[in-house]
């Protein structure tokens, strides 16, 4: 609820038609409508190119899943929450403006004074914000001796790329 009402107020603010706001909100609203499932059960449902995800990360690509095989077809929603926790090289503005609500909404207690002065700058600065989050987590990885996501450093590359 609150990562929807987020991107709602971000499209708003955008003066996005009611359709594209009303997508934005639906992506915040489905993105982790998996997430209590059972991991081990979702893996099987997934495309292998997901075999080698943690748990933690696999109610994304599931809830696209399920949606595709209920008749929704909108590649950018898709990937958006196929990879809502992790980045993605092809992940554009819908993709990067879930990536950063689903880790700016107020209800994390994770460095809440940076949290809100990155809120603060949304949705105007989103390639920006965007940027400086995955550059947080991936110095986070980095620092912690823990492996780093390809679809994470590809989605850095694209950041940088596309400045
Ligand atoms: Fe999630």
């Amino acid at each position: 609820m609150r990562v929807s009402l987020l991107l709602g107020n971000w499209a708003e603010s955008l003066h996005l038609s009611e359709i594209e706001t009303a997508r934005w909100r639906a992506s915040g609203y489905l993105h982790d409508a998996l997430r209590e499932d059972d991991p081990e059960a979702l893996r099987p449902k997934i495309p292998s190119r997901f075999g080698n995800w943690p748990p933690e990360m696999l109610h994304g690509p599931a809830v696209t899943e399920k949606l595709r095989s209920e008749g929704i077809l909108d590649d950018e929603l898709l990937s958006a929450i196929a990879y809502h926790s992790v980045g993605h090289k092809s992940l554009n503005r819908l993709g990067r403006a879930l990536y950063c609500a689903d880790f700016l909404e107020p209800g994390r207690m994770f460095r809440v004074e940076w949290c809100e002065s990155m809120r603060a700058r949304m949705p105007e600065e989103l390639n920006n914000v965007t940027t400086e989050i995955v550059a947080a987590r991936i110095s986070y990885t980095i620092k912690h001796g823990l492996e780093l996501y390809s679809e994470s450093v590809g989605f850095w590359n694209a950041l940088v790329n596309g400045r």
